[in-house]
């Protein structure tokens, strides 16, 4: 039996999840695999901290070279989170040739080039399955089993934060704040929300998911982000009584040889598959030229659910002779600046006669055609109306500009929600 001596960076809810799966599973894991892990050091802010596993404190350390430059330690797993000194480390433990093992998106997706280029030098080998949709084997997915395909588009609800808000404001009527307030509570959502609400951490995991797509690094910089907060109950209702579900999806597209990569609130048909993924379920739905389309669904989160991921690549950088790095290059790509899809618009429009006539004109103006048009209850005391538009497949850049040539004689308060309806 192979034994294999490991080390952690960091030990809070994914660390003390990984330990927990290697204490309770690693015996039979070790008779089907033939591979046994030992774990040396793990690296943590304060040794004495209380956990969320029974961890042997002989084994705590605050010294990252216990771990980094520990000759016997061959695989580091890194759950430590953020940027800096994540990154670093990853870095580190590769030079020296160790392989590593992370979750951390962040770090991946913001120094992709530099943790490449140092697992390339060593030959050390980077694995990180965690990082995106947490137990969903969708960067195996990517990089082995779909290599035959030329990928088109992808669209995932990789964030469950944000797939549990909405979810809750689509089923009760609830406002955004209400239901986050609850999240928080739950520890669904972080104290700061920031980084999932605004959409970062969904940006993050689209540009892993969108280089191994189309085999260009897709910079996260260069990600149109617009996150959940402005999102209102009448927004989530409007859609219903169009048949559609609001998500926050990460769509990315190959289209003519540029790139799409966006993450925005988004509306579905009631009848697409992501439809009907709820709560803090992740999924991601991918076409390809050769196997059509597939989904790809389950818990994004959760430390189980991540360390089942992070113990299955441990165990594959184990067992392999040889590390292969993803098939990306590192060519700049070219970013599409536009996109056409279904657009939502919601506005206060001045009810007078004649203000249909001008906003239709002004979107007629633009070649922004419309496909259907609804009022929404009775003129405010200011004589405004709802109205809620929804166009045929349009410009993005077309649908704004039409947009900004509304001024407040004829319309106000205008919400745009894109809709993906292939
Ligand atoms: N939580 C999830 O469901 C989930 C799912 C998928 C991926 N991930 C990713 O997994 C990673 C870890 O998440 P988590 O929820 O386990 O975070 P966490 O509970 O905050 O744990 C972070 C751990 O890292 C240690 N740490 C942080 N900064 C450190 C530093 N500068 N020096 C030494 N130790 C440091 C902490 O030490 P102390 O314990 O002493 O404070 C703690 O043990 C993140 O990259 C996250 O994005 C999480």
């Amino acid at each position: 039996m192979k034994e294999i001596v490991i080390g952690f960076l960091g030990c809070g809810n994914i660390g003390c999840g990984v330990y927990r799966l290697l204490e309770t599973h690693g015996q039979e894991m070790a008779a089907n695999e033939g591979v046994s892990f030992a774990v040396r050091r793990i690296l943590v802010r304060d040794p004495k901290k209380k956990r969320g596993w029974e961890i042997p404190s002989v084994l705590l350390t605050d010294r990252a070279e216990e771990v980094l430059e520990d000759p016997q330690i061959s695989i580091v797993m890194e759950f430590m989170g953020g940027e800096e000194p994540a990154a670093s480390y990853i870095i580190r433990a590769l030079r020296a040739g160790k392989s590593v093992v992370t979750a951390n998106k962040m770090a991946l997706a913001t120094h992709w080039d530099e943790i490449i280029a140092a697992a390339r030098e060593s030959g050390a080998g980077l694995y990180y399955e965690a990082s995106v949709c947490g137990a969903i084997p969708i960067i195996r997915a990517m990089t082995d089993s779909l290599q035959a395909n030329r990928i088109t588009s992808l669209m995932g609800i990789i964030n469950g934060t944000t797939n549990y808000i909405l979810s809750r404001m689509s089923r009760e009527g609830a406002d955004y704040s209400e239901v986050l307030g609850d999240a928080q509570r739950l520890g669904l959502a972080e104290p700061d929300p920031t980084a999932d609400v605004e959409g970062y951490d969904a940006a993050y995991k689209l540009s892993i998911l969108s280089s191994l797509a189309f085999h260009r690094h897709v910079p996260v910089e260069k990600i149109y982000r617009e996150g959940i907060t402005g999102v209102t109950a009448l927004d989530v209702a409007c859609g219903r009584e169009f048949g559609l579900t609001l998500k926050l999806l990460a769509v990315a597209k190959e289209e003519n040889g540029s790139i799409q990569a966006r993450v925005h609130p988004t509306f579905v048909p009631d009848s697409h598959p992501l439809a009907s993924v709820s709560d803090a379920f992740n999924a991601v739905f991918v076409n390809g030229h050769a196997c059509g389309e597939m989904m790809f669904y389950g818990r994004g989160a959760g430390d189980l659910p991540t360390a089942s991921a992070l113990v299955s690549d441990l165990v594959k950088a184990a067992k392999a002779d040889h590390h292969s790095l993803p098939a990306v290059s590192s060519q700049s790509v070219f970013m599409a600046e536009d996109w056409e899809c279904v657009h939502f618009v919601r506005m206060l429009a001045k009810d007078e006669p004649g203000v249909l006539r001008d906003v239709a004109g002004r979107f007629a103006d633009e070649g922004v055609s419309i496909a259907s048009m609804v009022q929404k209850g009775k003129r405010d005391e200011g004589g405004y109306v709802q109205l809620i538009f929804l166009t045929h497949r349009a410009s993005e850049k077309h649908v704004r500009r039409a947009l900004e040539r509304m001024d407040g004689s004829l319309a106000r308060e205008i919400c745009v929600i894109r809709v993906e309806n292939e």
